[in-house]
């Protein structure tokens, strides 16, 4: 091991353990709720143990096939294709729209760089819109007055696990203008939307089933359409992307137990670490950096393999029932907002939330020292997501003011928590 790695090595314990010390200290509980990873039992750790010990299937292409049915049955779309990230289903769609250098695309000046990377590497050229701060997603007035000749697509999101406020009226406006929507639901999987899960009211959308979102695979991503054309399309783009090398598929399934045992596990105070010190080199990061330089890293553009797949099929069963716990804890902090004066995110008429986090805005001193304030004061990992505009790229999008309060002030509570298992786990 190479001397900085066990330098890394060192401070990730020190830093976990001195933590535990303080709670001791203090008589608190030593498990902390995390964002991480909370969705994972161990039917999950004993899926990932035995794909790890029978590779022979791993190129079953009906474990895959059988996700997909899954999924688009479950999300009442008819076309779903697996990738291994939503960043992977995003360039898929914009093939499917056939969107073309210089086409402009309008998206929210508030995401996550591998979103504009995805319009970025098909040369579509991105312009940013302001969002509105009750859901933290496009600003319908802002719009307009963005669109020019060239404008093809939207692509709105719903962030944080909540139905952004000006759905309908972005889906009008794109419809007055003929432009086609894409829908980022990496945040908002299962969300519903007039009886309906959010992604099938566009032309084409996104979930991410990577490690924090609202169920997990480690990386992973579903492409979804209702619309038989842009299936073709969408399958076209999937029959030509190749799975990710055994390697790769390996360190996914390894970060399973790795995950679990340093945020799930009944002791992951302890056997976390010990764990981490044996495995760490494993650990995969969904962002690397040539990611956040621009860089489309070579391997970019696979598909989900089967071992991938059936951690899918596995997290599909649970996730209405997380969805669920999301929502009872959400209460806890939207109890602290009534009491302390802070503004609930909006949950728009006809609309079911996920919760990925509960967002909220407070003082930007809260938000500077987050990490440590949540720790003091309630025992949980609070998150600053995200702390630039286009996360986790420094700099700022002008004209976005709105997006700047969120940047400066935005702060997330976590809406899960190990204390919450699949039953039966
Ligand atoms: C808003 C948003 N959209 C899309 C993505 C991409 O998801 P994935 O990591 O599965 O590529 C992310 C990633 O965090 C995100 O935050």
């Amino acid at each position: 091991m190479k001397t900085i790695e066990i330098k890394n090595l060192l401070q990730h314990i020190g830093k976990r353990q001195t933590r535990n010390l303080v709670n001791l200290t203090l008589g608190r509980p030593l498990r902390m709720s995390n964002f991480k990873s909370m969705t994972l039992d161990w039917d999950d750790v004993k899926i990932a143990n035995e794909w790890l010990s029978n590779r022979s299937s791993w190129k079953d292409e009906t474990v895959v096939s059988h996700y997909e049915a899954e999924f688009s049955q479950w999300n009442g779309s008819k076309y779903a294709f697996a990738f291994m990230a939503a960043r992977v289903a995003l360039s898929a769609c914009i093939y499917a729209l056939d969107l073309q250098p210089e086409d402009e695309v309008i998206l929210p000046g508030y995401t996550c760089v591998v979103v504009p990377n995805a319009f970025k590497w098909a040369g579509v050229k991105t312009v940013y819109c302001d969002i509105e701060l009750d859901t933290y997603g496009l600003d319908i007035n802002q719009i307009e007055s963005k669109i020019t000749s060239k404008t093809r697509a939207i692509l709105l999101h719903h962030l944080y696990g909540i139905v952004c406020r000006d759905y309908e009226a972005i889906l009008d406006l794109a419809k007055r203008y003929k432009l086609k929507v894409i829908e980022d639901c990496a945040h908002t999987t299962g969300a519903e939307y007039r009886g309906r899960k959010v992604g099938n009211f566009g032309d084409v959308a996104i979930y991410s089933s990577e490690r924090s979102k609202v169920f997990n695979t480690i990386q992973g991503g579903v492409a979804v359409t209702n619309d038989n054309v842009l299936g073709k399309r969408l399958k076209e783009y999937y029959e030509q992307a190749p799975y990710p090398d055994e390697l790769f598929i390996d360190n996914q399934l390894s970060n399973i137990l790795l995950e679990f045992y340093q945020f799930k596990h009944p002791q992951s105070w302890c056997i976390g670490d010990i764990y981490y010190c044996f495995n760490s080199h494993k650990k995969l990061f969904s962002t690397t950096e040539q990611e956040e330089k621009g860089i489309r890293p070579a391997y970019y553009g696979q598909k989900m393999p089967a071992p991938i797949a059936a951690l899918g099929l596995n997290q599909l069963k649970k996730i209405d029932y997380y969805s669920k716990c999301r929502r009872n804890n959400s209460q806890t902090w939207e109890k602290w907002c009534q009491e302390n004066g802070y503004k609930k995110p909006l949950v728009i008429d006809a609309s079911v939330p996920v919760y990925l986090f509960y967002p909220v805005i407070v003082e930007s001193e809260i938000k500077k020292e987050v990490k440590w304030w949540g720790f003091k004061n309630f025992n949980v990992s609070v998150g600053d997501w995200f702390n630039t505009h286009i996360y986790p790229v420094p700099g700022r999008i002008p004209g976005c003011k709105n997006a700047d309060i969120a940047v400066e002030q935005c702060i997330n509570f976590p809406t899960l928590n190990h204390m919450c298992k699949f039953p039966g786990f």
